[in-house]
């Protein structure tokens, strides 16, 4: 009895079948084999690529193309995990961009040792406005609150409205009241920057409001301050939560009469001046913990601009690193044409506590340290070039935002993957969890 041919290889079928379960599992991914050959791409997958995805094809091919520039390929080639933001394959630059993160599949060594047997390759579609690098007074970004922040900077710049800028150290907030300054009506006034935090309060004192002659030892002459030689123009207090509260409580006349009193002076003198604040804290917990006038606050941060950390903007890193470099090149000594793929790994998992200037720090470290067109590895300081060093690739990757708020789900699945060196057997034991729901977890925190 003749049998009817199977219309489709059994074979296909069951990649179709794990495709289907994958899509519906973790949506657009492709598994690759040892050989970085796509065996596996979910519908999603191909629909994000809007490419049709035959097995078989080279990974590196589909996704990289034949650009100069490919450092996810080439990290795939040297086995590194990796994620990175493409253009989306067939699309001109500056088109649709696609985020592509790659981990390894263990191989026979587990996740401890030997090769891989594969790798997952996760797709996300980048949010459009969040993927093209803009310049702004000295700030590069491709972030999309970053550039968020940028418009608001542009629409208040030019009123006499009063701005706090809040930010860790080296996020801009210097780069960002001079942005202000430059774009407003004031601009050709002078900019008068004084950080609160560097002065006793006496010295504060008069250096913020000027003093006359004879107003203490060694005031030989009347001296304008601050806010006076602002006139006309922008006064930056920078630091401005450690204001001393009886200079606080000057301040506020300042701006309320617009008129500043030197120390020994009788007269008020009428000054015209367009205050901007800088602070790394936060001003209402400052309020509520009584070392800040809630009537200073309300006055100063009319409008709030945040600057968000370096490990909250991981599309910046990489471009930082491109314009740094370039500065660092333009000066001749050396020319690094890019950076190797582990080198770039360790950028990118590091959490910048200094924000752009440890990164700019690092850089010029690194300038100085190698030689030669590549930045390797090597040439980061210890406590980068450590966090991916050969066998240590599965080190606790950088928090996302959510550790922010502190989740102590994240600490706990941080702490156990620290503690046995990312061995994500061992931490899920050490956590009483299957380990399918560790990376479950670990997904949906954004650490897998
Ligand atoms: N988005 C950016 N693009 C390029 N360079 C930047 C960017 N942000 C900051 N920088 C650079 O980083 C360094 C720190 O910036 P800035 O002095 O404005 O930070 P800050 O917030 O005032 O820091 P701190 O609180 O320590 O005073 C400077 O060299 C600045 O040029
Ligand atoms: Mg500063």
């Amino acid at each position: 009895m003749a049998r009817r041919a199977p219309r489709t290889d059994p074979a296909d079928l069951d990649r179709a079948l794990c495709a289907a379960a994958l899509d519906e599992l973790v949506g657009a991914v492709l598994v690759l084999d040892a050989n970085l050959r796509i065996r596996v791409a979910t519908p999603e997958a191909a629909a994000l690529l809007a490419a049709p995805v035959p097995t078989g094809t080279s990974a590196a091919t589909l996704l990289c193309g034949d650009r100069p520039k490919r450092p996810f390929a080439e990290a795939l080639a040297a086995g590194l995990p990796f994620q990175a933001v493409i253009p989306r394959p067939g699309e001109l630059v500056g088109g649709e961009q696609v985020r592509v993160r790659s981990v390894p599949i263990p191989g026979d060594g587990g996740e401890d040792g030997g090769p891989p047997l594969g790798w997952i390759v996760y797709l996300a579609p980048v949010a459009s406005g969040d993927g093209e690098a803009v310049l702004f007074h000295g700030m590069w970004t491709r972030d999309a609150r970053m550039k968020e922040t940028f418009r608001i900077i542009e629409k208040v710049a030019g009123e006499e409205i009063t701005v706090l800028v809040r930010g860790e150290t080296g996020t801009g907030k210097e780069l960002t009241a001079h942005a202000l300054h430059a774009l407003s009506p004031r601009r050709d006034g002078p900019f008068r920057a004084i950080n609160c935090a560097a002065l006793p309060a006496n010295l504060l004192e008069s250096e913020l409001f000027g003093h006359v002659k004879g107003a203490f030892t060694g005031a030989v002459k009347d001296t304008p301050g601050h806010v006076q030689l602002a006139h006309g123009g922008t006064l930056f207090l920078d630091e401005v939560a450690e204001l001393p509260l009886e200079l606080q409580a000057k301040l506020l006349r300042v701006l309320e009469t617009r008129t500043v009193l030197p120390v020994g002076g009788r007269d008020a003198i009428p000054v015209d001046v367009r205050v901007v604040s800088a602070t790394h804290r936060a001003l209402r917990a400052e309020v509520e913990a009584g070392r800040f006038r809630a009537d200073l606050m309300f006055r100063l941060r009319v409008i709030p601009v945040r600057l968000p950390p370096l490990r909250e903007r991981p599309a910046d890193v990489a471009l930082l690193t491109d314009k740094l470099i370039a500065e660092l090149n333009a000066r001749g000594r050396r020319q690094i044409e890019r950076v190797a793929p582990a080198a770039a790994i360790a950028l990118e998992r590091h959490e910048w506590p200094g924000n752009v200037r440890e990164l700019r720090n690092v850089l010029a470290y690194a300038f100085a340290i190698g030689e030669g067109p590549v930045l390797e590895l090597h040439d980061l300081p210890d406590e980068l070039a450590s966090l991916t060093a050969p066998g240590a690739e599965v080190v606790v990757p950088a928090a996302p935002a959510a550790a922010d708020d502190g989740s102590p789900e994240l600490r706990r699945i941080r702490d156990a993957l620290a503690r046995t060196g990312g061995n994500r057997d061992r931490a899920a034991k050490l956590l009483g969890w299957s380990r399918v729901t560790l990376w479950r977890r670990m997904r949906s925190l954004g650490l897998a």
